[in-house]
């Protein structure tokens, strides 16, 4: 029986699809190894900023010994990467030991191309980055207590540095009846939380009739079996009123909601084409936590947009406490080919970005704690996750998204939990357990 081993760069949409992908391969009837012990190596890989592409051509290069070393290894190259020609071509030129370069849109196709490789071909395999996505792939999900379920595919808003909507195409909405009967499937398994993925699952439904977002979250919060739902990402131009009154009426929506807000600079935000003010963002975060009082926002950040000023920065510095964000997953600027923000004027040095980058983690590490001592003396209820080796403890997720460690045995593992919130870090909190809920 031959072995295959899958190493992914990027979102949850890409490691989504390497559950697809693994799937895929197991219904061949391979097996998931090591990377050392593997009979194919696949690359997952990701273009959002230059560092993920570095990576990957770093680790393809080390590949290199493996693949003297064992003849018959297989390598092959997918994800959004393999959409850029350029890239492609360089990646296919540069490493003659890659079997088998795949698109995005192409991963049904991975038994057949395999097949071909297996005869000794060299294959290179894209489609058009609108094609239609294959349903009902098999999928194998990382072990885990929660699902990912994808829900839209592509995306329209063409935000001037974003390399996505170039390799994964126009966005188009899966049917809800699929998408129900996938979480319906996935209750039946035992998963309990879900996690539904879009690059912007506040539009989901505009190519669909008679459909929309706070439609499906309706469809799924009644569904036997799920007690959480969460959902990325939400783009703050497409978050209505009626998607805020929806969240704030059904249950199983968790109290946490992602709403990248990259910069705090309207200025920037032009620029960015982000569709909203400084204003209307302040504006639409008082409006969610006046109907949910509870929820805790994250949010991501570019820091160095072309033209951003100290005053700019300075604006991103303060919407941080204003807003009082609970995460920030924070980038400095990367020119991505291709996309508008690239060829703008006024490019930031990378030292003037690190120094912004280290202000505004330092800011954020003061807030993020700000918010995890809300939570101290409270009874929480936790889905516990797994066993943290390093410390022996359990940890699993709040509602909120926050992580909480506590002692607690194995059988746990899977169910929801009371924790009394004792003590808290930097990035996470320490409890006790208060109670067994189910
Ligand atoms: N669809 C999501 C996620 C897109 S990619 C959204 O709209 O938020 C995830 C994050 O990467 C983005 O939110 C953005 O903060 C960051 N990002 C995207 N392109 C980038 C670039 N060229 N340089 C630096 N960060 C980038
Ligand atoms: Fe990129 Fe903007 Fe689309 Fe998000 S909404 S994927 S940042 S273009
Ligand atoms: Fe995700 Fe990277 Fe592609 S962030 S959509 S894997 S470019």
């Amino acid at each position: 029986m031959q072995s295959y081993y899958i190493e992914t760069y990027g979102c949850q949409m890409n490691a989504h699809d390497s559950e697809k992908i693994a799937g895929i391969l197991d219904t061949m009837g391979l097996r998931a190894a090591e990377k050392e012990q593997a009979d194919i190596i696949l690359f997952n890989t990701c273009c959002v900023r230059e560092h993920a592409e570095k990576r990957v051509f770093g680790n393809l290069g080390a590949l290199q010994k493996l693949k003297t070393e064992k003849p018959n290894l297989v390598v092959a190259v997918c994800g959004c990467m393999m959409q850029q020609t350029e890239v492609r071509e360089r990646l296919y030129h540069r490493f003659p030991f890659v079997d088998l370069i795949i698109g995005t849109n192409a991963l049904h196709m991975l038994p057949q191309l395999l097949e071909r490789v297996f005869c000794g071909e060299r294959v290179l395999f894209t489609q058009g980055i609108d094609d239609e996505i294959a349903e009902d792939l098999p999928t194998k999900r990382a072990p885990g207590v929660a699902a990912s379920v994808s829900i839209m595919h592509g995306c329209n808003n063409f935000c001037t540095y974003c390399i996505v909507p170039y390799v994964r195409g126009r966005e188009r909405s899966r049917q809800p009846e699929r998408i129900i009967s996938e979480i319906q499937a996935l209750a039946e398994q035992g998963y309990s939380e879900v996690l539904l993925l879009g690059q912007n699952v506040n539009s989901y439904g505009n190519n669909l009739e008679d459909m929309d977002f706070s439609k499906l979250l309706r469809m799924v919060n009644d569904i036997d079996g799920i007690k959480r739902i969460r959902f990325m990402t939400s783009h703050p131009k497409d978050l209505s009123s009626g998607l805020i009154a929806a969240m704030a009426g059904l249950p199983k929506i968790c109290s946490h909601l992602h709403l990248p807000v990259q910069s705090g600079s309207t200025n920037i935000l032009k620029l960015m084409n982000r569709g909203y003010t400084r204003e209307e963002y302040l504006a639409l975060t008082r409006e969610l936590r006046l109907a949910l009082p509870n929820i805790e926002l994250t949010t991501d950040i570019i820091v160095g947009f072309p033209g951003e000023t100290e005053a700019d920065f300075e604006e991103t510095l303060s919407i941080i406490d204003e807003v009082g964000f609970s995460a920030a997953f924070t980038f400095m600027f990367s020119p991505r080919t291709g996309t508008a923000a690239a060829n703008l004027p006024e490019q930031v040095s990378q030292a003037t970005k690190k120094n912004r980058l280290q202000q505004l983690n330092t800011l954020q590490t003061l807030q993020t704690r700000k918010t995890n001592e809300r939570y101290l003396g409270r009874v929480e209820e936790v889905l516990v996750d797994g066993f943290d080796q390093r410390t022996k403890l359990l940890y699993g997720k709040l509602s909120c998204f926050k992580t909480v460690y506590f002692p607690g045995a194995f059988d746990m593992i899977g169910s929801y939990v009371g924790v009394f919130i004792e003590k808290t870090h930097n990035s996470s909190l320490l409890g006790l357990l208060e109670q067994k809920v189910q």
